[in-house]
Parts: structure tokens; sequence; C-alpha cells
């Protein structure tokens, strides 16, 4: 590595790892474009962390996840401290879920959904997604004209379809909102409290509990419901485990929540400081089916995943060894100037909108991904038939995450037709 390369990389390899680099997108983003200019593939050296390859350009992350043979999502498919690293390997008895699966483990248990993730059977839940989309729109009519728009709705929205496609009831809605906030918002310190040691501890013993019923029930009354297919599940002919029942639980409450909150909030946000957009959607209400890749690809809520080199590969001119740690970074991925022209727009008719990195790629590819696409369609369709204005209100503010953010205020004000 040239001088100049491992100076640069010591001042900007800190953005991947501290959470609240992430709160300020703007200065994010001028750095990760200088190190796809002058280092697209660059050792980061930080005092807490063990040294990892930050790849930030979109061809080479494909690359990568095109080899899950040599590119592992074991021991830790995200960016750990020594310290939790040292956690993790400790706690045996953990959960598992699909994204620390490997190989035919990985496989085996992603067939379990797979069938249901699919475009035609998740369209059965049109109708309840646009009922929520509506209820959400009329709920901002309520507020009268002003609201926190990532509080008071993009938050709640998408846990209302985990709700749906698990089959629970609306009384549990504040249960599950505690689990994926106080669980998964850790590294915020307005959102989790899961720093302190009991606080998990207390959260993960009630989920066990609650999920224990849950999966008791769908055995004696099976439906249609993922909870349903999930409890109800076999694997080499015998039940599904517990622990693997609860880790299915725990992904498809937590992955489908803040990631589509934060869309539909930074899509909001996108369409306000870009009013041409807005305007042009408006005018083309059919435009939205493709605007929400764009929209996805503009927020890339999902800010990387971590994969571990397992034999010598070659990419430009590194050469990843054993153990290596590889940081995929999604959002500059899909800010790349050689697959996107003027990546920093944002253009709701951009042709290659959909060729984005925020699913990821591959194997472990988003499984709620044309979920999460009609989501946020039904929800847009539905406000801006209705929204004759609408303006920022202050300033927004953001998500402290390393792996999950996006707009966590975001007080607009507006009328509605
Ligand atoms: C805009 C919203 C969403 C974004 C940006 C997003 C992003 C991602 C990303 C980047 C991955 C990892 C892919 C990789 O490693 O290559 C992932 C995996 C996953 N997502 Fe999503 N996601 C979203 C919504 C959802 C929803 C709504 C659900 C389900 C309700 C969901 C369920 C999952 C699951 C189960 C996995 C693990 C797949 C595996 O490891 O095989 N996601 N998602």
């Amino acid at each position: 590595m040239s001088e100049h390369r491992g100076a640069l990389t010591e001042n900007l390899g800190t953005i991947f790892a501290d959470p609240a680099a992430y709160a300020d997108p703007v200065s994010w983003h001028e750095k990760a474009a200088r190190l796809r200019r002058e280092a697209p593939i660059s050792k980061v050296e930080l005092d807490d962390y063990p040294p990892f390859w930050a790849i930030t350009r979109h061809a080479d992350v494909m690359e990568i996840e095109r080899n899950p043979e040599i590119f592992t999502n074991e021991p830790i498919p995200a960016l750990a401290t020594k310290a939790d690293r040292e956690r993790n390997s400790a706690n045996a008895a953990q959960m598992k879920s699909l994204v620390q699966m490997d190989g035919e483990e990985h496989k085996a248990h992603r067939n379990i959904v797979n069938d249901w993730f699919k475009p035609g059977n998740v369209k059965q839940m049109q109708a309840r997604v646009d009922e929520l989309a509506k209820y959400y729109v009329d709920r901002m009519a309520e507020l009268g004209g002003r609201c926190d728009f990532a509080r008071d709705i993009a938050m709640h929205y998408p846990l209302q379809v985990i709700l749906s496609i698990l089959g629970l009831p609306e009384e549990d809605y504040g249960k599950m909102l505690k689990l994926t906030q106080e669980l998964f918002g850790a590294e915020d310190p307005d959102i989790g409290r899961a720093g302190e040691d009991q606080t998990v501890l207390e959260v993960m013993l009630d989920f066990v509990g609650y999920f224990t019923e849950l999966a008791a029930d769908r055995r004696a009354h099976p439906g249609t419901d993922l909870a349903s297919v999930i409890a109800n599940a076999e694997l080499d002919g015998a039940p599904l485990p517990d622990m693997d029942v609860f880790g299915f639980y725990l992904i498809i409450a937590t992955a489908g929540h803040d990631t589509t909150s934060n869309s539909i909030a930074g899509g909001l946000l996108a369409l306000i400081e870009n009013p041409d957009q807005l305007e042009l959607l408006q005018a083309e209400p059919e435009l939205i089916d493709g605007a929400a890749d764009e929209l996805i690809r503009y927020v890339s809520p999902v800010k990387h995943f971590v994969r571990t080199c397992r034999a010598p590969f070659t990419l430009r001119d590194v050469t990843f060894q054993p153990d290596d740690i590889t940081l995929l970074s999604y959002a500059s991925a899909n800010r790349d100037e050689e697959v996107f022209e003027d990546p920093f727009r944002l253009d709701v008719t951009r042709p290659n909108a959909s060729s984005h990195l925020a699913f990821g790629f591959g194997r472990h590819f988003c499984l709620g991904a044309h979920l999460a696409r009609m989501e946020i369609r039904s929800f847009f369709k539905e406000l801006l038939g209705r929204l004759d204005h609408v303006e920022l209100a202050g300033e927004p503010t953001f998500v402290h995450s390393r792996l999950v953010s996006g707009p966590k205020t975001l007080p607009i004000a507006y009328e509605l037709g």
C-alpha cells in the first residue's frame, strides 16, 4: 500500500466503524466517494477493531458475494469490536439466524421460508398493506398538517406489516416495537437501552417466552401465516429445533422493520429535497414502481455486512488471506459512478435503479425485497395521491448506527387533500 493510500485510509476508515459518522450522510458520502476514487479496497486499522478491508465499489461487493464458499458470514456477519467478537464466540448458546449461516445449513433454513417470500405469495398481502398505507396517511391527516414523519409514521407502518405477515394480533404491537427498538437500536443512545447488559438479557428472556407461546399456538392451530410455516417446518425429517424457530422469528421481526422505515422516511426526505422529482411522481404515479428502487438505492438503509475470507483470493491489487475481514459497503456501492450515472442525483426514472445493492446480492439476497418494495410503493402511492404540499419543518436528524441508519426525526409540515 502506498504511503498516500495508508494515510488516506487512516483518516477515512472511521466512517465505517463510528455509528455517529452515518448520522451525517453528506460528509459520510464525500469520504466514501474519495475512497472509491483513490483506494477502493483499503485496509482499515482502528484501535478497538480487528483490521478490516473496506470494499467500496459496486463490482467488488458483488464479486465477494458471488463467492460465498470463500467469503463466509461466519463467524460474525457485521463489523464488531474486538471485545464484542470475544463475547460472541463465548456465547455458544446464542440464537442463530440466516445471516449467521453458510453453505448447506443456510440453504436448508432459507428453503423453509423461501416460497412464502416469493412475489406470487407476497401478493396476497397487497390488500392488507394498502389498508395499512391508507391508515397511516389518514393518521398524518389526523395529526393536522405537522408531524415528525420518522417517529409518528415511518417507524410504525412496516412493523404493522410484520405483525400481519406473522399473523400476530394488534395488541402485541407494543411488545414487538420494544423488541426491535431496544435490541437493535442499541448503538443510538436515544433509541436502544440495550447497551446495558441487564436490559438485553431481560428483553431476550421476555421474547423467548413470547416466541415459545407463539410457536406452540401455531403448532396446535396451524394457519397460512409465516409464524405457522416456521413453527411447523421440518429439517432433515425432524421438527425445527426451538432455537432455530426463535432465530427465524427474530430475524423476520427485526430485518423487516427499521430497514423499511428508514427507506420510507429517507425516501420522503429525498423527495422533499428534490421537488422536481416529487412533482414528476405526482404527475405520473405509475412511475412509483421503478422509483421505489431509486429511493431504496438513494437511502441504502443497510450500510454494510461483513464476510470473512477462508482462502487466498485476489481482487484488484489486493490478495485477501484466510481470516481477513471484508466490509461490504452497500451505501458506497450504491453511489458508484461506474454503475450509476450522476449517482448523487435522485432520479425517479433512473433506468438501472434496480441494479442497486441495498438488498445485498447472491445467496443472502434480502428475502423480504418483494415485500419491502410493495410496502414502499403502496405507501407513496397513497401519500402522493393526496399530498398538496410538503416541506421540512425543522432539521432532520439521523440514527447513529453503522448497520441500519436513516432519519431518526423528520419534522414536516404538509397539506393533504
Ligand atoms: C428496504 C428494506 C430492506 C432492505 C434495504 C434490506 C436489506 C437487506 C440486506 C442488505 C440483507 C443482506 C443481504 C446480503 O447479505 O447479501 C438482507 C437480508 C435479509 N432480509 Fe432484508 N432488507 C429490507 C427489508 C426486509 C423485509 C421487509 C424483510 C422481511 C420481513 C427482510 C428479511 C430479510 C432476511 C430474512 C434476510 C436474511 C437473508 C439471508 O441471510 O439469506 N428484509 N436484507
